[in-house]
């Protein structure tokens, strides 16, 4: 059973979609130990409450700096013993330390095909912006390892989504949350909780494929 901790900062709609198919049994072998959360009032801790999940808040702001915040998150991570940690919506910059503890242990979902609109600045309805600035016709959705870098690790899924061209950023949003994030990041984890999933040399195989 894959023991996961999954991160959050906002609404929480990739949560429910993880909550929602481990429920259906989409995701199998699998358990969401504890959600985290950098933010009081994200709207993703009444997800988790609501589906019986333990609840923490480690909010930067309690902690007078960056390093006793950072300890902070690594010991109630480790606390909870979990083998796979998910930043769904979370955006809050990971600390080195717990990178290199949970090397190939982190996954993250990014609202675009990387590597396009991502790396520092990118991130939620910004991306999409920028996406409608530059007029591209595809977008998507990326699921990847988390590495030192900003959007850098290894990707493991990605999913297209097509722009139109009286999308608004939220509409664009909610259209990538939909038809991508919602299915590739479940997917995803469900990859790993098999283990089907491998890193050689800063790439992913997946066994048997995607489909
Ligand atoms: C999602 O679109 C996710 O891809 C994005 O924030 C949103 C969170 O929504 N993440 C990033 O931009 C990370 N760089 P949610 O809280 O409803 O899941």
């Amino acid at each position: 059973m894959l023991k996961i901790g999954v991160l959050v900062s906002g609404g929480g709609t990739n949560l429910q979609a993880i909550i929602d198919n481990i429920n259906t049994g989409n995701i199998t072998n699998s358990k969401i130990e504890v959600v985290i959360s950098n933010n009081p009032n994200a709207f993703a801790l009444e997800r988790a409450k609501k589906a019986g999940i333990d609840t923490v808040c480690i909010s930067p702001k309690d902690y007078s700096d960056r390093s006793l915040f950072n300890k902070a998150l690594i010991e109630k991570i480790d606390e909870y013993n979990v083998d796979l940690i998910v930043l769904a919506g979370c955006m809050v910059v990971m600390p080195p330390e717990l990178i290199q503890k949970y090397n190939n242990k982190i996954i993250n979902i990014h609202p675009a095909l990387i590597p396009s609109f991502c790396g520092k600045g990118f991130y939620g309805l910004h991306v999409h912006e920028e996406a409608l600035k530059r007029g591209v016709k595809i977008t998507g959705a990326t699921v990847h390892f988390v590495d030192e870098g900003t959007d850098t690790g290894p990707i493991i899924l990605q999913k297209a989504v097509e722009v139109r061209q009286d999308d608004t950023p939220e509409i664009l949003q909610r259209r990538v949350m939909e038809e991508a994030e919602w299915k590739i990041m479940p997917k995803a984890i469900d990859l790993i909780a098999n283990g089907k999933v491998k890193v050689e040399d800063r790439k992913v195989y997946i066994s048997g494929g995607t489909k």
